[in-house]
C-alpha cells in the first residue's frame, strides 16, 4: 500500500485528499471511489487511465514489453511449460509439481466429454454459421446442464466450473468445425495430451487412423499458452462485469467469447490473414500502409498496435520464432503469406507513422500464419483464441468472486441528452 495522497479541488468544495495505492509492480493508482460524495464522476471512455480492479494474475508493462503470469515471463513459460501447466499456474497461483500436474491433467481429461444432448444444439445452426456464433450459443447453454456447479460463492463449485470450461472448450470448438464441414464429431481421447486431443478432434475421421504431427502439437500448444491471459483486456473485463452480477460462469464465459469476437480484439488474427490475402503481394504493401495512415480511410493494419504495448508485444516475438520453426519443420519457408508478413513487418517498423505512434506487431500478427500452416481454417482462428483465453477469463472470474468486497460493476456516465420536458400527445406532434 502507499501513504501518498493526491489533492483535488472541486469548485464549491473543500480540497479532497484521495489515497494513492501501490501494487507489487507497475503504476500507482488514485482511489477515486470517494469522489461521488461531491456529486461529480471521473470520466474515462475506453478506460485508458482506469484500473478497474486489483489482480494478482498477470502483469503487463507496455513501455518495456513485459508480460508476466503470476510473476513468470511469458517467453519462459512458452519455452519451458506446456499449456496445462500454465492453466494450473493461472488458476492456482503457482506452477504445479509433478504430482499436482498429473492430478490436474487427469481432472481435465475426465471433463472433456460434453453431454450428448449438447450436440443437438448444433443442428439449429446453418452449416455456414461463423463458429464464434456457435461458440457463444453452445457455451452459454452449458449452464443448462450443470446445476451442480453454479453456487458461485462456493470455491469447490468455482473450481469444478473452471475445470469443465477449460476441458470442454476444445471439444465444443472441434464440434463447431466438424459441423461446418459435415463430418461426424470426434470424441476426445484420454490417451492424448490436451492439445494433441484438440487436433485429433479437429482433423480425425472415423475411416482413417490419425497421427498428429508433434511439431504442430507443440506449435498449437504454444499458441494456447501465448493467448492464455492478458490482464484486464476487453473480453476479460466483460467476464468480470458479467460475473459481478452473480451470473453463472458459463454465461460469463459466453459473454467473454462475444467480446473477443470483435476485429479490434480477438477477431484480429482472422482479420490479419484476410488482410494479407487482400494485400497479396509485396508490391502492394506501400498502398495499404498509405491507407492505414489515412485518417479518412477506416482501414487499419491488422495485427499492429495495442492499447497497452507501446513496444513489441512479447508474445509476438515468441510467435514469430514459432512461425520460423513451423515453416522450417514443414519445409514451407517459402510460404508466400509468411514472406509477405515478414516484409510488411519490416517496412511498417521503419515507417515514421508507425514509429511515432508506437505501433508494433501484436500477438495476432503471426498467429494466423501458424494456424494456417497447422490446417486451421481462417474462420476458426478466433475460436482458437477463445479456447486459450478461457483459463484467463475463469481465473479472473474466480479471483473476483473470492474477493472480500465484491460489488456489482455499475459505471456512471456524462449525460448529454435533452433536459426534462413534458409529454406531447401524438395528435399534437408535428
Ligand atoms: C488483442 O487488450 C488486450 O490485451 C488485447 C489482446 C489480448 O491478449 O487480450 O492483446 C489481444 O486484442 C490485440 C490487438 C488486436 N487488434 C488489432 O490488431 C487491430 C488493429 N489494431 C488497432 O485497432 C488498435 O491498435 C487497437 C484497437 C489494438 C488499440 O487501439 P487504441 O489503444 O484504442 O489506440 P487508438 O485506436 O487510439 O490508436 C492510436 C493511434 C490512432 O491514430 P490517431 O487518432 O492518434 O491519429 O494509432 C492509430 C490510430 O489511428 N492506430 C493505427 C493502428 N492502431 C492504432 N493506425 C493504423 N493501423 C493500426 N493497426
Amino acid at each position: 500500500m502507499s501513504n501518498d495522497t493526491v489533492e483535488i479541488r472541486i469548485p464549491g468544495h473543500s480540497p479532497l485528499s484521495l489515497p494513492m495505492l501501490s501494487g507489487t509492480l507497475g503504476p500507482k493508482v488514485i482511489d477515486v471511489s470517494s469522489v461521488n460524495q461531491y456529486d461529480v464522476f471521473t470520466y474515462d471512455p475506453g478506460f485508458q487511465s482506469t484500473a478497474a480492479c486489483s489482480s494478482g494474475i498477470t502483469f503487463i508493462d507496455g513501455e518495456k514489453g513485459i508480460l508476466l503470469h503470476r510473476g513468470y515471463p511469458i517467453a519462459e513459460l512458452a519455452e519451458h511449460a506446456d499449456y496445462l501447466e500454465v492453466c494450473y499456474l493461472l488458476l492456482n497461483g503457482e506452477l504445479p509439481n509433478q504430482a499436482q500436474k498429473e492430478s490436474f491433467v487427469y481432472e481435465i481429461q475426465h471433463h472433456t466429454l460434453v453431454h450428448e444432448q449438447l450436440s443437438n444444439f448444433f443442428n439449429g445452426f446453418p452449416r455456414h454459421s461463423h463458429p464464434m456464433a456457435i461458440m457463444c450459443g453452445v457455451v452459454g447453454a452449458l449452464s443448462a446442464f450443470y446445476h451442480d456447479s453454479l453456487e458461485i460463492k462456493n470455491p469447490e463449485h468455482r473450481k469444478l466450473a473452471a475445470l469443465r470450461l477449460v476441458a470442454k472448450m476444445p471439444t465444443i470448438a472441434a464440434m463447431a468445425y466438424k459441423y461446418s464441414i459435415g463430418q461426424p464429431f470426434a470424441y476426445p481421447k484420454n490417451s492424448l495430451s490436451y492439445t494433441e486431443n484438440f487436433l485429433h478432434m479437429m482433423f480425425s475421421v472415423p475411416t482413417e487412423s490419425d497421427n498428429v504431427n508433434p511439431v504442430l502439437v507443440r506449435a498449437m500448444d504454444r499458441i494456447f499458452t501465448l493467448h492464455a491471459d492478458h490482464e484486464q483486456n476487453a473480453s476479460t473485463s466483460t467476464v468480470r462485469l458479467a460475473g459481478s452480477s452473480g451470473a453463472n460462469p458459463f454465461a460469463c464465459i459466453s459473454a467473454g467469447i462475444a467480446a473477443l469476437w470483435g476485429p479490434a480484439h480477438g477477431g484480429a488474427n482472422e482479420a490479419v490473414l484476410n488482410m494479407l490475402n487482400e494485400i497479396g503481394d509485396v508490391s502492394r504493401i506501400d498502398m495499404y500502409l498509405a491507407r492505414a495512415k489515412d485518417k479518412n480511410d477506416p482501414f487499419r493494419l491488422m495485427g499492429f498496435g495495442h492499447r497497452v504495448y507501446k513496444n513489441f508485444d512479447p508474445r509476438a516475438k515468441v510467435m514469430r520464432q514459432t512461425c520460423y520453426e513451423v515453416m522450417e519443420a514443414l519445409q514451407i519457408q517459402e510460404d508466400p503469406l509468411f514472406k509477405l508478413a515478414l516484409k510488411l513487418e519490416e517496412i511498417a517498423l521503419q515507417d515514421p507513422y508507425f514509429i511515432e505512434k508506437k505501433l508494433y506487431p501484436n500477438v495476432d500478427f503471426y498467429s494466423g500464419i501458424i494456424l494456417k500452416a497447422i490446417g486451421i481454417p481462417i474462420n476458426m482462428f478466433t475460436v482458437i483464441f477463445a479456447i486459450a483465453r478461457t483459463v484467463g477469463w475463469i481465473s479472473h472470474w474466480s479471483e473476483m468472486l473470492s474477493g472480500k468486497d465484491l460489488k456489482i460493476g455499475r459505471p456512471r456516465q456524462l449525460y448529454t441528452g435533452p433536459n426534462q420536458r413534458d409529454f406531447v400527445p401524438i395528435e399534437k406532434r408535428r
